[in-house]
């Protein structure tokens, strides 16, 4: 088979080896993590010294070695191949019944679930959030597969009423043929579980690069989802991976044969995808940055606001695009609630994400450390006071403590950022208005939460003048929302929607079909051409 080398040969995929993670050791340990008996389950997830980071059918990596992991990255020569392999591979799955290829998904959802505690461990010992977060963000992936599997024999267009006798029309959905997947580090396996299996079911091959600093999780998916696959006689490319950085999402994002790129990640990013998309026409589908906000009445049940409050601002260390950043308090209750979140903030036990007793771990980077404390600085500047954490703490590991600011003016330029932290900006209001008004007047649309008992507020939320978020919580944090809805945002969050509801129909493309079966040739609007 001949490869075509349409980028040039660059680094790229990684080839990892599981050596070190950085949150818990030091780069100079010698001994591979795989070979200590306290890491051998990671050998169930098919993981060896040396990993592949690339799968169309067959294992490859030729690319950069990331001595880290030990896992090589994918080439542009092999990402060429790969995206062939994937369109020749979409020639055979777009033939099959949309529920037989619910049932491969069924299969899939399956599959997870035999290795969710294992591969929810690995989530937990690549990325640092803790083990029942990276168990829950499988049992997503698990969650949307059954949710595929019943949308397979669902999925479907109206028959619309035909102005015209003798007239049909029909509106058909076909796939849009190979959808590339591009998924941020802090849900290494649930962002890919909800356009996969989405994906899959509408007849749409996939090729997926995760984040660079998360290879090891993307292997493990990828040997589960593939070991279906190839039991049932399918081509592997179905669903394909090429590991590596910005070289294979750039070449994803200029390439015409990549029908749809979705994107999870930055603002920043995400903007460069979707410019790159765009000027081929190609489709996008984005899930970028919050500035997410929970804002509490007068009259809100406090023993609901405030483990709201601390799981939606705290919760994976506030490196969830659904984190709480903003805590909007009514005058009337303000002083109690930061007292009684900041005590709270104290009783989070941190630690070791491995441990099952730990609620909070460290951050993924070194980087987001130091995001964490300019953002601090910076706030200061603006007129903050700190009343919580606020600094980084002793201990090895990325580990800062969570922080609580109170004080500074709602539309303050830091309150205005979007900070990958776990810090959280405490704003006093007055009334309704300005707490919507506030709400809405960040550029981000994520998610968003009101803490009340006032029926007519909450449908004020819900309506017009109310929350321009896709996501609109009553009594309920920002953050864990459920598959079945549409999960996506407005404005520069980018628009997409994922997972449930009818987000099926980003992945499909739409005909208007219109059939004469009579032996006339009316025209629409009644036009006489003669
Ligand atoms: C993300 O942070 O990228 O609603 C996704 C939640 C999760 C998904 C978050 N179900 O918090």
């Amino acid at each position: 088979s001949k490869v075509k080398y349409r980028y040039p040969q660059k680094r790229s995929t990684l080839k990892y080896k599981l050596f070190t993670i950085s949150y818990q050791q030091s780069a100079a340990m010698s001994t591979l993590l795989i070979n200590q008996s306290k890491y051998a389950w990671l050998k169930e997830l098919g993981l060896s010294e040396d990993n592949d980071g690339v799968y169309n059918g067959n294992w490859g990596g030729k690319g950069e070695l990331l001595d880290t992991v030990s896992f090589v990255q994918a080439t542009m020569a092999e990402y060429e191949e790969t995206v062939q392999k994937s369109r020749d591979a979409w020639k055979v799955w777009a033939d099959i019944p949309a529920p037989k290829r619910g049932e491969i998904v069924r299969q899939i959802g399956d599959a997870l679930r035999k290795k969710i505690k294992v591969l929810g461990s690995l989530v937990s010992l690549e990325m640092g959030k803790i083990y029942v977060e990276g168990v829950g963000e499988v049992q997503e992936y698990v969650d949307v597969c059954d949710y595929a599997v019943g949308l397979s024999r669902m999925i479907g267009g109206p028959v619309l009423p035909s102005e015209r006798p003798g007239h049909a029309l029909i509106e058909m959905w076909n796939p849009v043929g190979l959808v590339g997947i591009i998924t941020a580090f802090n849900f290494p396996v649930a962002v890919y579980g909800w356009n996969n299996a989405i994906a899959l079911i509408c007849g749409n091959v996939c090729l997926w690069k995760g984040a660079p600093t998360t290879p090891l999780t993307s292997v493990a998916v990828t040997k589960i989802v593939a070991e279906v696959l190839e039991q049932n006689n399918l081509p592997g490319a179905i669903c394909s991976m090429t590991c590596g950085g910005a070289d294979i999402g750039t070449a994803m994002s200029k390439d015409e044969r990549v029908d749809l790129v979705s994107f999870t990640g930055s603002t920043h990013v995400g903007k460069m995808v979707a410019m790159l998309v765009q000027e081929r026409f190609g489709r996008n589908l984005l899930e970028l940055g919050g500035n997410n906000a929970i804002i509490v009445f007068e009259d809100a049940d406090l023993n609901l606001v405030v483990p709201s409050a601390v799981f939606a601002s705290v919760g994976t260390a506030g490196q969830r695009c659904t984190t709480t950043r903003r805590l909007m308090l009514h005058g009337s209750i303000h002083d109690v609630v930061v007292e009684r979140v900041a005590k709270a903030y104290k009783q989070v036990r941190i630690g070791d994400p491995w441990d099952r007793n730990t609620m909070y771990g460290p951050l993924h980077t070194k980087q987001a450390v130091d995001q964490y404390l300019a953002a601090i600085e910076q706030a200061k500047q603006q007129g903050g006071t700190v009343v919580c954490g606020g600094k980084v703490m002793d201990r090895p590991g990325n580990y800062v403590e969570p922080t609580i600011i109170t004080g500074l003016a709602h539309d303050a330029p830091i309150v205005h950022t979007e900070t990958f932290v776990p810090i959280l900006y405490v704003l006093k209001f007055q009334t309704e208005e300005e707490a919507f008004a506030w709400n809405n007047e960040v550029k981000q649309g994520l998610s968003s939460s009101i803490f009340t008992k006032d029926m007519g507020r909450v449908f004020r939320w819900l309506g017009p003048k109310g929350s321009d978020c896709g996501i609109v919580n009553v009594n309920i944090p920002t953050s864990g929302a459920e598959i079945g809805g549409a999960f996506g945002g407005e404005k520069h969050t980018g628009g997409g929607r994922e997972s449930g509801s009818d987000s099926w129909k980003q992945y499909m493309r739409r005909s208007t079909c219109t059939i004469n079966y009579s032996k006339d040739l009316p025209l629409a609007q009644g036009i006489k051409f003669e």
